[in-house]
């Protein structure tokens, strides 16, 4: 879907992207992450040509992206940002209408598009269309930046730190519909972020930048279990790998199906590492485990932590 070839950008003879090769597939969930100033907005904004490349191709779709008008590439990728950027004069409705206004869609389909993507969003529509971004909560302005970058259902989702600002509730619960989003939308995204944490809940494919170039890519579990090198294990956090690692399982898939055991039960969708914390502080060494609908599935095992689950 996106390829970049031995792509550079210099700024005042400084590279801050530097010979560049990455491949993202549609339908990948990408999640570009390193240290400030590692060169991830601008990799980021290349994409969609906010910054133009100096050196090397890059391809959307097949086709070299100089080859795009400026305004198609923005009309087929969303981009979200932290900042979020909504006019402020402007109420939710019109901000999330942007683009589809620039289509000249019908009234009546932007519309219910609106109240689609609030819905999405989790925010009523009726309460939240005809507010102004300075009567929201900043949870509340993220959630509508993301829905306008929504808006037209593009192929691909550019986000730059888009949880950026926002508390860690909030923050959990905007990177939980994303990821649910991406699930029932199997849209391109390409996420920046400089939280491991958010990476690894995230990621198909992690890119790790540093000082403009890529020091390694791959799945959360390659980067986690056979890092390239002494800097891509510090970066994850050498001490903690264990832990980050637990944060990639679910309770549901390590779980010992058919057991059963009475108890306050923990979500199949738990991670490990929460479960960990679980067996922790319940001091136990049994959890029982529900589905979505809070049906029994079996017993996670303390011991089970360090085993392989079946589905993986
Ligand atoms: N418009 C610009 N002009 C000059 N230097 C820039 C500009 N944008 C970014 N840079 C420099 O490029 C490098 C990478 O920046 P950036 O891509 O924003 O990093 P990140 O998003 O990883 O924090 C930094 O050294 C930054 O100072
Ligand atoms: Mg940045």
């Amino acid at each position: 879907m996106i390829q970049f070839q031995h792509v550079s950008k210099i700024f005042h003879g400084k590279p801050a992207v530097e010979n560049l090769n990455l491949n993202i597939a549609e339908g990948e969930f990408t999640v570009l992450i390193g240290t400030s100033g590692s060169g991830k907005s601008t990799t980021l904004k290349m994409i969609n040509r906010l910054i133009e490349h100096d050196q090397g191709k890059i391809l959307f779709a097949g086709d070299e992206i100089h080859s795009f008008k400026p305004q198609e590439l923005r009309r087929r990728m969303g981009y979200a940002i932290q900042s979020i950027g909504l006019f402020p004069h402007w109420t939710v409705e019109q901000n999330i209408a942007t683009v589809p206004q620039l289509l000249k869609w019908p009234k009546a389909k932007i519309r219910d598009r609106v109240s689609e993507l609030l819905a999405l969003l989790h925010l009523d529509a009726d309460r939240f269309r005809g507010r102004y971004p300075h009567q929201l909560s900043g949870g509340q302005q993220q959630r509508v930046g993301v829905a306008r970058a929504l808006a037209a259902d593009p192929e691909v989702l550019l986000m730059d730190e888009p949880f950026g600002a926002l508390d860690p509730v909030t923050r959990a619960s905007l990177q939980a519909e994303i990821a649910r989003i991406h699930q029932l939308s199997g849209r391109t995204v390409v996420l920046v972020t400089h939280d491991i944490d958010e990476a690894l809940a995230l990621a198909d494919r992690i890119v790790l930048l540093d000082q403009g170039q890529v020091i390694q890519q791959g799945s959360p579990r390659h980067l986690l279990t056979r890092p390239a090198n002494a800097f891509v294990r510090d970066f994850f956090g050498r001490s903690d790998i264990g832990i980050k690692l637990l944060a990639l399982g679910a309770a549901g898939a390590h779980a010992r199906k058919g057991e059963r055991l009475p108890g306050k039960p923990i979500a199949a969708a738990m991670t490990l590492r929460e479960a960990l914390s679980e067996f922790v502080s319940r001091q136990t060494e049994l959890l029982p485990v529900v589905d979505e609908q809070g049906r029994p599935i079996g017993v996670l095992h303390f011991r089970d932590l360090v085993k392989p689950a079946v589905e993986e």
